[in-house]
């Protein structure tokens, strides 16, 4: 089966890692979509497994159109009563690129008002529409003249991971701290820091990923699970074969702290839904008074973005971050996230990689600061000086 994986903008190539990781055929990116090829099993372990993705389609149909009847015409050509019962609720979301149409949710309209048409002519009623929890969920994405129907099997986002019952004001979508943490390379064996961690997202993904655990192990429905064809044997099979306790010999710690205490309240209760045991450890700090763990790691944080603080405070916050890298993240690559370009200066210090990501719609850069231990010579020639290889001089010095 030809299956499409959507993402967020610059999470294809790590969703496409991830994929490759589960077994996925003919892997490929494209915009904002990595598609593969896979049967049942691949589509149920993706829509588990999968922390980039935000959702897993199937195509069913895909045709070439002129115009609105025309449209019509071809989506009336499917057969949906292979794919739904008229006791089922659905409902079509999707994205629309054509000069076609004025409104870009006209199409959704058009698909809906063929299935109603189509079990009419069959049994004389028609399906209900339920937008908010259909048991059946179409994508309808058009591109021109050229239409693709697919069903999709997630449902609900995959964002929905099902353990976040409580957040902050400005929480990180799950996909979103999944694809940072995935995109800096942490190879999930070392120390993570979060200083301002909020209601916990990125240390809870981090978590997951130290001790092998799907991300959506607490999630309880998906789309699929409401198709004619489930079966629920494989997904059990699936689900069972997923690790769900913490190891035990983590030698690595997940450190997510705030000075906000009740959004750590709301991070300690949002582990509960999760068998992550004591793996994480959430304390109430300002940054300038947290320390590194000993040993090799990595700090990923996504500090206030000023909507809410005047410019010299959040000026301040972000000139004091750089000094806690610099003074206290030795050994350490430290990562921030923001929307405040201005801000983000007052680090001062040279970010080795920068990666354009939006969180929701705000456009985000997420710069890397590799801090060293000892100085940048030592870092570069070894804390013997004298080995270092002094620079070819050109003749005229
Ligand atoms: C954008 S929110 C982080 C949201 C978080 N990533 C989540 O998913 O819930 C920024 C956080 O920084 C915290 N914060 C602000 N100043 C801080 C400081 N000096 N030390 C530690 N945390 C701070 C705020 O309390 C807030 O929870």
């Amino acid at each position: 089966m030809e299956l499409v994986a959507k993402t967020l903008y610059g999470f294809e190539e790590v969703l496409k890692e991830e994929l490759v990781a589960l077994g996925a055929k003919d892997v490929k990116v494209g915009n904002r979509v990595v598609t593969f090829s896979g049967d049942m099993k691949l589509l149920y372990t993706a829509n588990l497994w999968l922390r980039t993705a935000i959702s897993i389609l199937l195509p069913i149909k895909q045709f070439r159109f002129a115009d609105e009847k025309d449209l019509y015409r071809k989506f009336s050509k499917i057969n949906f009563s292979e794919i739904m019962e008229v006791t089922d609720t659905f409902a079509a979301k999707g994205a629309v690129n054509s000069k076609l149409f004025n409104h870009s949710g006209y199409p959704m309209l058009v698909l809906k008002d063929a299935i109603a048409d189509h079990f009419r002519a069959k049994c004389g009623e028609r399906p209900s529409v339920d937008l908010l929890k259909p048991s059946i969920l179409f994508d309808v994405h058009i591109d021109a003249h050229v239409c693709t129907v697919s069903l999709n099997s997630s449902g609900a986002p995959l964002y929905h991971r099902g353990y976040r019952k409580k957040t902050g004001e400005a929480p990180l979508n799950e996909v979103v701290a999944a694809g940072l943490l995935l995109l800096s390379g942490w190879d999930a064996k070392s120390n993570f820091v979060d200083v301002c961690c909020g209601s916990g997202t990125l240390p809870i993904e981090a978590a997951l990923m130290a001790n092998g655990i799907p991300p959506n192990i607490a999630r309880k429905a998906y789309g699929f699970q409401n198709w004619k064809n489930y079966e629920e044997e494989t997904w059990e099979a699936v689900y069972k074969a997923a690790p769900n306790q913490p190891k035990r010999d983590l030698e690595f710690k997940i450190i997510g702290s705030d000075t906000d205490g009740d959004v750590i309240l709301r991070a300690r209760e949002n582990i509960k839904a999760l068998p992550l045991g004591k793996t994480i450890s959430f304390e109430i700090k300002d940054f300038r008074d947290q320390e590194a763990p000993e040993g090799k790691g990595i700090l990923i944080s996504n500090p206030p973005y000023g909507e809410r603080l005047q410019v010299e405070e959040i000026d301040e916050l972000y000139r004091d971050l750089g000094n806690f890298f610099k003074n206290k993240m030795q050994g350490y690559d430290c990562w921030v996230i923001s929307s405040n370009f201005d801000a983000l200066k007052k680090i001062e210090l040279k970010p080795s990689k920068k990666v354009q990501v939006f969180n929701g719609s705000l456009s985000c850069d997420y710069r890397k600061f590799e801090i060293f231990s000892g100085s940048l010579v030592e870092h570069k020639y070894g804390a013997d000086r004298n080995t270092r290889r002094e620079p070819k001089r050109n003749k005229k010095d």
